[in-house]
């Protein structure tokens, strides 16, 4: 017995459970290639990559996805490395951009952020790290694309630290970019690795290790110039960036940065050597105040994601569940706190890029698929039968896009409400209606627009209803942190602003722009408004 008892620990300890962040095209699917390659899980680098193979092969749970070719879905990759479990959460990009990438990054235990070294920090990376910072996640960083030129070093890490209020501390410093790109080096090991192009797609790569106090062999191989700016670079990001500190990095208030070329496998071992040293095991998450160590524990976990119509002969769902505690044991009985119900996980499931491989144990910081007769709610918490333990729940993200919504035939009306409810409990829509008026007109928000068609094609194909749908101008949607404090009906906004309520009825405010935001906060002292919706 004890025995076991320290096997789970064992097993929990070596789990790293990070998502991966970044705008598209920075690199992340070629990075996340990389790392399945170091890792053994894949033997040829392409398999992960090309969004035609294996993100297809991910995604044909929809045909909406085959017909266009890209993932709606994110999955989860596993790998060994060094000795650690590595659980790698994609999380969907491009026009695919939902809710769904958001609620990913609550069951991550850290993040890893790419950025493209001749772009920084863009849009998507901006959006994502705020809920990162939210969670206060460690944060990694990764700047990408070495081998073309980059912007000035400095001044990235002047824009990450600007931009998204991190303080950063480069755990390794480019020498050169683009044609120019003689390697990098290593603060805390104190020499230079080299670069060489011609590592492209190998494993092991041609990197020379040159300790900095070997002169000679420094300026033969990245030359004098090259070796004057980079001691003067030391001395002044020695004086000038932000002492390496691992509680400061573990609290999400310090991101260690690493620089790189994905592409020819620079870097990459490099940086996942040092993230699996410093990113958390799984974290302690909070149930009704209370912390609960996910070794000390039984076995719990939340569900983070609904997935609908993995098989669409048979209308099913799936729950993808983050393991937070102790261990799953597939033949074991668990509680699903919110119905009070105790049962077994009906065929739990490990989900990777291009398989689905059924489970009979997992540990915390595993993610697990379980098959949903329509039980589950996003949020949900599923514990050992004894126990009562219920996450806090997941928030509401501000959706971008919003558009009114009709069935095109009144007659059904029934089917259609019933329809858009379902689909908004899955959590791919969120519903609203006019302020003060009941469901006649239902107004939809979506975090990305591909989530329209989502709606459009699954109202149609699963519950035989056309729709039309009418955008709305709206860019911004908040919260009324103090409703019980406001009168809406004495609320003075702007001219663009509208009052709509969700479901439940809490008063929301959608505007078009972030200028009328600031002037209704303006002119209604006390109120607050929120971009994150509490469930
Ligand atoms: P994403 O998942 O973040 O969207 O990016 P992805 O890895 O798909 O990379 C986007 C493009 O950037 C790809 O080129 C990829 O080969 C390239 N890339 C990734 N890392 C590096 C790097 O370190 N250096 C250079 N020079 N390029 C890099 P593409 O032409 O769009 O696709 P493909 O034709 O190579 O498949």
């Amino acid at each position: 017995m004890v025995i076991q008892v320290s096997n789970i620990a064992e097993e929990i300890n070596k789990r790293r459970t990070f998502a991966i962040i970044s705008h598209p095209d920075a690199g992340k699917t070629t990075l996340t290639e990389k790392f399945l390659l170091y890792g053994g899980a894949i033997n040829l680098a392409g398999s992960v990559k090309g969004k035609a193979t294996a993100r297809h092969a991910v995604s044909d749970w929809m045909e909406i996805e085959k017909e266009r070719g890209i993932s709606v879905t994110s999955s989860v990759l596993q790998f060994n490395y060094n000795g650690c479990c590595i659980n790698i959460l994609d999380t969907p990009g491009h026009q695919d951009f939902s809710e769904d990438t958001y609620r990913t990054l609550m069951a991550a235990d850290s993040a890893v952020m790419v950025i493209d070294a001749s772009k920084g920090v863009e849009a998507q990376t901006r959006k994502l790290f705020k809920v990162c910072g939210m969670r206060g996640i460690p944060i990694f960083t990764f700047i990408n694309k070495m081998d073309r030129d980059a912007n000035d070093t400095f001044e990235l890490l002047d824009e990450i630290e600007k931009e998204l209020g991190i303080a950063t501390c480069p755990v390794n410093w480019p020498i050169g970019s683009g044609k120019r790109f003689k390697g990098v080096f290593d603060r805390h090991e104190n020499h230079v690795l080299t670069y060489s192009d011609t590592q492209k797609g190998t494993k092991e790569g041609e990197t020379t290790v040159i300790p900095m106090d070997d002169e000679a062999l420094l300026l033969e191989t990245i030359g004098d110039e090259a070796l004057a700016l980079l001691r003067d670079e030391i001395d002044l990001l020695d004086g000038a960036s932000a002492e390496f500190d691992i509680e400061e990095v573990r609290k999400g208030k310090l991101t260690p940065v690493f620089f790189g070329s994905a592409l020819t496998n620079f870097g990459v071992e490099v940086f996942l050597q040092n993230f699996i040293e410093m990113a958390a095991t799984p974290l302690a998450r909070v149930s009704q105040g209370e912390c609960i160590d996910p070794v000390e524990n039984d076995f719990s976990a939340f569900v983070f994601k609904i997935q609908a119509n993995m098989n669409k002969a048979h209308r099913d769902r799936i729950a993808f569940m983050r393991i937070c505690s102790g261990k799953f044991d597939a033949s074991a009985e668990v509680k699903h706190v919110q119905g009070q119900k105790v049962m077994r996980l009906s065929q739990p499931q490990q989900i990777m890029a291009d398989e689905r491989k059924i489970l009979d144990e997992a540990y915390a910081g595993d993610i697990i698929g379980v098959f949903d007769p329509g039980i589950f709610s996003i949020g949900d918490t599923v514990c050992a039968p004894k126990n009562n333990i219920c996450y806090d729940g997941i928030p509401t993200f501000a959706p971008e896009h919003f558009a009114r919504v009709r069935q095109i035939d009144t007659m059904k009306r029934k089917q259609f409400i019933k329809g858009v409810n379902q689909i908004a409990q899955e959590g791919a829509i969120q519903i609203f209606q006019e302020f003060n008026t009941g469901m006649e007109e239902i107004i939809v928000g979506v975090v990305g627009v591909l989530q329209f068609d989502v709606l459009k094609y699954r109202l149609e194909n699963e519950y035989n209803v056309e729709i039309k749908l009418e955008p709305l101008p709206y860019e911004h949607i908040r919260w009324i942190e103090n409703k019980e404090e406001v009168d809406l009906n004495k609320l003075s906004g702007t001219s663009d602003m509208k009052k709509i309520q969700d479901l439940k009825g809490n008063p929301l405010l959608l505007f078009i722009n972030q200028w009328s935001i600031g002037m209704t906060e303006e002119r209604n002292k006390g109120l607050v408004l929120s971009e994150f919706g509490r469930n």
